[in-house]
């Protein structure tokens, strides 16, 4: 496909009549009839053609039409595929970088396996690059966005299950001692904070600004799903101690919990109990109401968490992390981006005034880290014999992303090793890392 001349009113030709081309305000109601109807894992998905309405609309302060792509039969005027990018910022231990979400890949059944998604990859990568996005990060299915240069790279949610059947009664003749209200925009600065507090635990994190929660709570629809029910976990006599978010947007007998967030000195212990019972008692009727009276509670908050570490028999079974898909193209220019956290763990280690370089090889592409008295710079770097560390094609970024150690990278492929000089510097550089990023939807 030529994107030379690429800019959001292009129409390209894909062949058979088929057009591919950015959404206009007219594909608005098309495309959430579209989306929810290829989205619905039992049917037409609501949530989803709502969302839909909500991203593609000229309103959207950070999606629009501009970042939706979609393809149309010239013959009959039907989308037969689409998909979006969805900006945001991410941070690296603190450091951002702009990243391209791409979101609600879909195409007809009678139209796949035509290369019609990977058209749409081509154009709404090259508008990620443009837009000076340093990543680009994607959840979905299996295997599939690999073609398309993506790594799992990134832990995505996981964490621990509740059964209801489990989950003691209240205490007879005593008041609960939380209680649960819907979070209201005069709670955006408590929320804010714990956020905060939530992503320094996390080596990779999504900023949330203030109008991000400002629009969540008054702009949303609760029928989208990009909607979250944000609850104010309280004292019985009124005082906010943190918050708890749970979704409707969900398929399967997982009822979503995923985000919980309490203010640091209060006794988690003493608000799981309370909690579970609360969110036992919505969950019940909604599930009922779907046909699926068996369920669990999924605090979807992170393989790591505090509510894990301080009270792990409240919780039932361990939920692992799927993974997120990610993309880096310019590998040096990340790493010169994020050279101040590097050069801080360089210095707080051993290692502090260290000078040499890590001559990388992922056998395909190669960079050069030169490290001089501890100031680290990175270059492109076409591998050749000095090689020094050896990844096989984009596996370096679970260590980059702090997913998997270098040894845990050594001992799962064989063509990946390091000299006995550098492999201390890497691990060094690149410690295993827990992160939990709720994405911008
Ligand atoms: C998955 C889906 C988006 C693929 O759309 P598509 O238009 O058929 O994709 P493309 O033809 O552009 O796929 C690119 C390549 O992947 C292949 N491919 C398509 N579907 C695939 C699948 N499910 N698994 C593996 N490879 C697949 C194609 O053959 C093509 O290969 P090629 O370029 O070597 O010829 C489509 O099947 C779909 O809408 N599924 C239901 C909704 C869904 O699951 N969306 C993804 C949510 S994360």
């Amino acid at each position: 496909m030529l994107l030379e001349q690429q800019n959001t009113t292009t129409t390209y030709q894909l062949g058979d009549g088929l057009c591919l081309r950015f959404a206009t305000v007219d594909d608005v109601e098309p495309l959430a009839q579209f989306n929810g109807r290829i989205h619905g894992d039992d049917g037409f998905n609501p949530f989803v053609a709502q969302a839909t309405r909500e991203f593609t609309s000229p309103a959207h302060p950070y999606i629009g039409p501009d970042n939706v792509t979609l393809v149309e039969d010239s013959r009959t005027k039907q989308i037969v595929s689409s998909m979006c990018l969805i900006p945001q910022t991410w941070t690296y231990d603190g450091v951002p970088f702009e990243v391209g979400r791409p979101e609600v890949v879909g195409t007809d059944p009678a139209f796949r396996r035509r290369g019609l998604v990977r058209a749409q990859f081509e154009l709404l990568h090259a508008a990620s690059e443009r837009a000076g996005h340093l990543a680009q990060a994607i959840t979905g299915i299996p295997w599939y966005y690999r073609q398309f240069g993506y790594e799992y790279a990134l832990d995505l949610s996981g964490g621990r299950w509740v059964y209801p059947e489990l989950i003691a009664p209240p205490p007879a003749d005593e008041v609960e001692a939380y209680r649960f209200r819907a979070m209201t925009i005069a709670d955006i600065p408590l929320a804010m904070q714990l956020y905060e507090l939530a992503c320094a635990r996390s080596l990779i994190a999504c900023r949330r600004p203030g109008w991000w929660w400002q629009r969540m709570l008054t702009e949303v629809s609760p029928n989208s799903a990009d909607y979250r029910h944000f609850v104010i976990v309280e004292t019985p006599d009124g005082q906010p101690r943190g918050y708890v978010a749970y979704s409707l947007d969900f398929g399967g007998t997982e009822f979503p919990i995923p985000e919980l967030n309490i203010i640091a000195g209060e006794p988690l212990r003493a608000v799981l109990p309370p909690l579970s019972r609360w969110l036992k008692a919505i969950a019940e009727p909604e599930m009922r109401q779907r046909g699926k009276p068996s369920f669990v509670l999924s605090f979807k908050v992170g393989a790591q968490h505090p509510a894990f570490e301080a009270a792990p028999d409240l919780f039932h079974k361990v939920r692992r992390p799927y993974g997120w898909y990610v993309r880096v193209t310019d590998v040096p220019r990340f790493l010169n981006d994020i050279a101040p956290v590097l050069e801080e763990r360089l210095a707080r280690s051993g290692l502090a005034g260290y000078s040499g370089a890590i001559a990388v090889t992922e056998y395909v592409r190669g960079f050069r880290i030169a490290i001089e008295r501890g100031k680290i710079s990175t270059e492109a770097y076409a591998p050749d014999e000095d090689v020094n560390a050896w990844f096989p094609p984009l596996t370096f970024l679970q260590l980059l992303f702090g997913r998997r150690s270098f040894e845990e990278l050594d001992d799962a492929y064989p063509d990946c090793f390091a000299s006995a000089q550098v492999e201390p510097v890497l691990k060094v550089l690149f410690p295993k890392r827990f992160s939990n990023v709720l994405p911008l939807g």
